[in-house]
């Protein structure tokens, strides 16, 4: 797989597709968030596209975390990675269950949830069984950078969101999330707009 094509022509022809069906807002907010892709409007580098990802992560959270602390429920935190995020979530809010999903175990040792945390699989299918769970606060760092696979994630990540969310729980994303029960929430002011979401639940 080179760099420039990625993705197998088939699974490429389906996600253009989930591109050309997404709304041409939801597509805007993809494209000014990839913006290191194809057209080098930007001059970023990734390795300050990532510092910025981190550092939007670590301050909406710590932004938020006084009206989690208000809600009751758990707090799920979607695509476990190495760990780092969840390691944030369980020192903002130790007396709460975190719940982590992702496909593959990569973490790193200490930041390991417990087996009954940690939930393996697609986050679209695992994700289903906990609707209704009313979630307190729910982040997902999913984003690939790729355009086309983003698209077809953001076609049903907002639907599962709103799913496991209480009432007035947060969604805090990587990827935009247009959905009738999910309010966008402004962005404390170090973090960029567009490159992190907030919504509260309706
Ligand atoms: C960018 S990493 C998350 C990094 C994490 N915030 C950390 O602190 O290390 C994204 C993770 O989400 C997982 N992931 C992405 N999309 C997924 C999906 N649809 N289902 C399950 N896991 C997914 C990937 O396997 C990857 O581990």
């Amino acid at each position: 797989m080179s760099a420039a094509n990625p993705i197998p022509t088939a699974t490429a022809s389906k996600n253009q597709r989930a591109v050309d069906a997404i709304s041409s807002v939801m597509l805007l907010r993809l494209r000014e968030r990839h913006h290191d892709a194809k057209d080098k409007i930007y001059t970023m580098s990734r390795l300050d596209s990532f510092i910025r990802r981190l550092i939007a992560q670590r301050d909406i959270l710590n932004a938020v975390a006084d009206e989690v602390k208000t809600l009751d429920g758990p707090v799920l935190e979607l695509g476990l990675g190495n760990g780092r995020t969840f390691d944030h979530l369980r020192e903002l809010f130790p007396d709460r269950r975190v719940v982590a999903f992702d496909r593959a175990v990569n973490a790193y040792g200490p930041s390991m949830p417990e087996a009954s945390d940690l939930v393996l699989g697609e986050i679209k299918d695992t994700l289903r069984d906990f609707i209704g769970i009313g979630a307190s606060l729910a982040h997902a760092d999913i984003g690939t950078g790729y355009e086309d696979k983003d698209a077809v994630t953001v076609t049903w990540l907002p639907d599962l969101m709103a799913g496991i969310l209480g009432s007035r729980g947060l969604a805090v994303s990587g990827l935009p999330l247009d959905h009738p029960d999910l309010d966008p929430l402004p962005l404390p002011t170090s973090v960029k707009e567009g490159r992190y979401f907030i919504y509260r639940r309706r």
